[in-house]
């Protein structure tokens, strides 16, 4: 939904409010319209941090979280994604994260706060299409005979190594985004809340 939409939908309740108010009186509209705009319990929770135990993540593997409506992806990088991501630097956009999002203590070379783990948004930053996990070296289907691993969207071409860093010459303009996460202990992440300076 586009933000006009939001928008519309809530000029659309405002007037209806309005509407209530002049009819029943200010006094005896002030209740439900109070209660109206009290978000609820599932509302709150929509918005709330998640968090996953790393420890079930097999080396190479990936999994989906979702965050607040969104899919986040954590994979946990092995020895050899970790070395890919030197190798790839020079066919990138933006190697160091200059014009991209991720909080400040993830703009680092491996854009994490961990290097094993990557945490990610799984939203292309073109069009919003899910970018898909490709960790294989040398996958034919990227239709890039150096492939070294990463994400491949599908919808228009565009190519991100294993930190989400986008690859020259794609539609997406910047690498994707990382959230704000935290580590509660060793194998327990927060994401969406920042952490600790
Ligand atoms: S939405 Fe991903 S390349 Fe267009």
């Amino acid at each position: 939904m586009s933000n006009d939409g939001v928008n519309e939908g809530r000029r659309r309740v405002l007037t209806a409010l309005t509407s209530v108010v002049g009819a029943a009186g200010v006094v005896g509209a002030a209740v439900p319209f109070v209660n109206s705009w009290n978000p609820s319990a599932k509302a709150r929770a929509a918005g709330a941090p998640v968090e996953f135990n790393v420890s079930k993540i097999e080396p190479g593997a990936r999994v989906t979280v979702e965050w607040r409506g969104k899919p986040v992806y954590i994979v946990r990088r092995t020895k050899e994604a970790l070395e890919s991501l030197n190798t790839v630097e020079a066919r990138l956009r933006d190697p160091a994260s200059e014009k991209s999002v991720q909080p400040d203590y993830a703009k680092n070379p491996t854009r994490s706060v961990k290097e094993e783990f990557l945490v990610m948004l799984a939203i292309c930053t073109h069009l919003g299409c899910a970018p898909e996990y490709r960790p294989e070296v040398g996958d034919q289907s990227v239709g890039d005979s150096n492939w070294l691993g990463g994400f491949f969207c599908k919808c228009h071409g565009s190519k991100f190594d294993l930190a989400g860093r986008v690859f020259a010459g794609v539609p997406a303009p910047t690498n994707l985004e990382i959230p704000p996460y935290t580590f509660l202990s060793d194998d327990v992440i927060l994401i969406g809340e920042d952490q600790e300076a």
